[in-house]
Parts: C-alpha cells; sequence; structure tokens
C-alpha cells in the first residue's frame, strides 16, 4: 500500500459484493429487461424515493462540517423522483424504510459515494426505461435519465475531490463500513418489492 491509498479504489473494491447484489434484487434486476412494466418501474421509483428521502438527511446530518460535501446532498435525486412518481401518477411510500448507521463524518462520506454512484448506473438504466417504455426526462424517466452526461461528470468529480482530500482524516474501514451498511439497508428495502407485472 501507498502512504495514501487512494481512497476511491478502496471504496469500489470493498463495495463490489454489495454492488453485485443489490443487481440481483429481483425488482432492479427487472428494471434492464424489455418487458419492464410501468406498474414495476413505478414501484420502485416510489421505494427509491423513500429511501432518499430518509437517508439524505442523516447523511447531510453527519456531513455538516464538509460545506463541499453538502453540495453533491442538494436533493435533486428526490426533485426527480418526486416527479416521476407524480407523472406516473403513484403516490409516495408512506413506510419509512431502516437507514444505516453513520456514526462519523468518515461513514457518511461512504454513504454519499453509494448515493452520488448510483447516479453512474442510472445513466445506463436511463437507457434501458426509454427502450422498453418511452420515458423520458421530465416525462417519469427524470431520476435515471435526467443529468447530463456533464453534470453527471462534474458531480463525480467533485466527490472523488472530496474524497482523496487528504486535509480530510478518513479511516478506510469506517469509509467502506458506511458505504456497505447503506447498499445494505437499500437492498433490505427493495427486496419487498414484487418484481412481476
Ligand atoms: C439494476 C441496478 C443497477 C445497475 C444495472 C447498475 C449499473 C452500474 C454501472 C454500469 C456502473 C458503472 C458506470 C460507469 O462506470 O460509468 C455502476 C456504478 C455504480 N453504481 Fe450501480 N447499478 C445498479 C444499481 C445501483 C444501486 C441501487 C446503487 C446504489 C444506490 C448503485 C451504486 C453504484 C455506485 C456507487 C457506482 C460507482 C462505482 C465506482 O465507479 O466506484 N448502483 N452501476
Amino acid at each position: 500500500m501507498t502512504e495514501h491509498p487512494s481512497r476511491l479504489a478502496h471504496l469500489r473494491s470493498q463495495t463490489r459484493a454489495a454492488h453485485a447484489s443489490i443487481e440481483t434484487v429481483p425488482c432492479l434486476a427487472r428494471l434492464m429487461a424489455p418487458d419492464l412494466t410501468s406498474a414495476a418501474y413505478t414501484r420502485i421509483l416510489v421505494g427509491m424515493l423513500a429511501f432518499h428521502a430518509a437517508v439524505e438527511p442523516i447523511i447531510a446530518e453527519a456531513l455538516e462540517p464538509l460545506p463541499e460535501a453538502l453540495m453533491l446532498l442538494d436533493g435533486h435525486q428526490q426533485r426527480a423522483l418526486r416527479d416521476d412518481v407524480a407523472f406516473l401518477g403513484a403516490v409516495p411510500e408512506r413506510l419509512r424504510p431502516d437507514v444505516p448507521v453513520l456514526p462519523n463524518l468518515t461513514s457518511a462520506l461512504g454513504a454519499l459515494y453509494v448515493v452520488e454512484g448510483s447516479n453512474l448506473g442510472g445513466r445506463v438504466i436511463a437507457r434501458r426505461v426509454a427502450a422498453s417504455l418511452g420515458v423520458a426526462p421530465g416525462e417519469g424517466g427524470s431520476f435515471y435519465g435526467g443529468l447530463s452526461a456533464e453534470m453527471a461528470r462534474a458531480r463525480w468529480t467533485l466527490l472523488v475531490q472530496i474524497l482523496e482530500d487528504q486535509r480530510v482524516e478518513i479511516e478506510l474501514d469506517a469509509l467502506a463500513e458506511g458505504a456497505r451498511r447503506t447498499f445494505a439497508c437499500l437492498e433490505q428495502w427493495m427486496r419487498r418489492i414484487p418484481a412481476e407485472a
């Protein structure tokens, strides 16, 4: 290991299994299928909205000392989800998902990596749901497809800068633990959602 191992590389390797596992959640796996139905898609968005609404405030609270990280928690995913859910004629979930325990700033940065990183995969998913359902940004497809490539890249660059800023003390195990807990809570929450039509 170098003196300053890349924190992003650490997060990637330590969450690879969690990401692979979440892709097997039945309702999420169906997102990629050509026969995805609007009802199944809508249930996913309703679930994701509940998760973001529950988890973002706790991440933001822990990241208060880091204003540049708070810039990423600007509510854009929740706004897009609310727009999509309304466009599709659904109502937000009343149940609240379990949220990850994030005891410090470092673990909250791990959680931020998960929330922000989902935009990367989102661009891949956006192409699939545009093909299967014909949704588009502003017309039910804002959550997965609402960020331009430039915006997605700019946000990711900012996240990496924050993570790799050596002035911020980061304990690698706590970083990975915060990310894995976030994946685990989301996975548990989304596994309740039926995948069928
Ligand atoms: C069917 C579900 C999913 C698919 C198909 C998927 C697909 C992908 C793909 C293709 C990438 C790489 C994008 C790139 O390098 O440009 C990616 C990255 C990522 N995804 Fe997912 N994803 C899914 C679900 C999720 C979920 C639910 C989350 C968390 C909320 C998530 C978090 C991440 C993270 C953190 C990265 C960044 C990894 C890195 O580069 O360090 N993904 N995903």
